[in-house]
């Protein structure tokens, strides 16, 4: 409420709030007719709808009366303890944006020592514990079944997280560094220097014939040589490069589909597709949980050896 950037909006609400209240139970008084005495008969309003509708001044029921004095009585009150006049914050001194603090307190302190423990458990381990993965599958249905699915499948464009074929790696490392930083897979069109068209479906016969889906052999074997620009991210082998999150092509999986018009249509154009982070949004612990729910879905392969790097000894010592 405080949101005003002078004192004229402040008293404009406050005072056409209480003027609007007031003058519901003005009116109310106004428009109450008295009772009528015993053996006294209602008078006709002199109203007339609809031709011949008429109707009698009869008082309203009391109980209705009162029910609406207690209503502007009880807005009254509300408006004294609760914010709602101008930028009077009301006695409480109630707000929603305290309420949702106090709800996200109580929920870490709640469950802020369970997510310290799962942190210090490594993913492999984490990967086996039946309360760590139902804690993991339930932030999976809140914030990552919608592109993953819920079964974590994938479809068209969003990996399936189920398989050992991995973009950007199934090692527990590589997972939880894809969740936390989130990636950004580029694959660039290439049609000018794979020459044009007939470059593009040569390839895409080659790309086929790679796991052994039908192929016209002439023009694969002239897409082999065009695959050379290809290589550089895809590997000689056409196996894939995690570091590049470039798909291996020698598989029956497809992140887009193994049509030759989607392949064709990933050539021409390339792709540019996006795994949003969630460092910020989820924080790491929540992260960690997710990691090990998504290792232990099948696909999560050994831990990866950190090559060991030789430190130069300090000059001078
Ligand atoms: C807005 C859609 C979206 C959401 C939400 C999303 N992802 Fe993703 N995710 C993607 C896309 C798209 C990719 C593939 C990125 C690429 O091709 O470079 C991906 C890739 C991944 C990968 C790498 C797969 C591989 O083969 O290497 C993992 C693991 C992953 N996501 C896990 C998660 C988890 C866990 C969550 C929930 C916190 C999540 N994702 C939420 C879209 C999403
Ligand atoms: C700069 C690296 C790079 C180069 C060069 C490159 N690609 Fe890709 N390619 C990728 C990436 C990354 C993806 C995955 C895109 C995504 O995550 O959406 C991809 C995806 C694909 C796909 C889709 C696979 C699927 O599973 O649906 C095909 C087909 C493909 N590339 C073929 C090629 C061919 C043929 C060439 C050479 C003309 C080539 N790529 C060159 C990085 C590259």
């Amino acid at each position: 409420m405080s949101d005003f950037v002078s004192d004229f909006w402040h008293w404009y609400i406050a005072i056409l709030s209480i003027v609007g209240i007031v003058g519901c139970g003005v009116l109310l008084k106004m428009q109450s007719t008295k009772r009528l005495e015993k053996g006294e008969k209602a008078q006709l309003h002199g109203h007339v709808w609809d031709e011949d509708l008429t109707e009698y001044n009869n008082p309203l029921p009391r109980w209705w009366a009162w029910s609406f004095y207690i209503t502007i009585i009880f807005s009254l009150i509300y408006l004294a303890f609760y914010p709602g006049l101008g930028n009077f914050a009301g006695r409480l001194g109630w707000t929603s944006a305290n309420e949702y603090q106090q709800e996200i307190a109580q929920a870490n302190a709640e469950y802020g020592p369970l997510f310290d423990k799962y942190m210090k458990v490594d993913i492999i381990t984490l990967a086996k514990d039946p309360q760590a993965n139902a804690m993991g599958q339930r932030l999976f249905l809140n914030y990552c079944a919608q592109c993953h699915g819920s079964d974590a499948g994938g479809a068209k464009g969003f990996p399936n997280l189920r398989d050992r074929d991995w973009l950007y790696g199934g090692d527990p490392a590589s997972i939880e560094t894809t969740i936390l930083d989130g990636r950004n897979g580029v694959m660039p069109t290439l049609v000018a220097a794979i020459g044009g068209e007939t470059g593009v479906m040569e390839l895409t016969h080659y790309v086929r014939s790679l796991s052994g889906l039908k192929h016209d052999a002439t023009q694969a074997a002239a897409g082999k040589t065009k695959f050379a620009v290809c290589t550089g991210c895809h590997g000689a082998d056409a196996k894939g490069m995690t570091a590049m999150g470039a798909p291996n092509l020698t598989d029956a999986v497809w992140l887009y589909g193994s049509s030759e018009e989607t392949i064709a249509e990933t050539i021409r154009h390339g792709r540019n597709n996006m795994m949003p982070a969630q460092k910020e949004r989820l924080g790491e612990a929540k992260v960690h949980l997710l990691a090990a729910y998504v290792y232990s879905l099948g696909g999560g392969t050994p831990p990866v050896e950190k090559p060991v790097v030789a430190v130069a000894p300090a000059a001078g010592k």
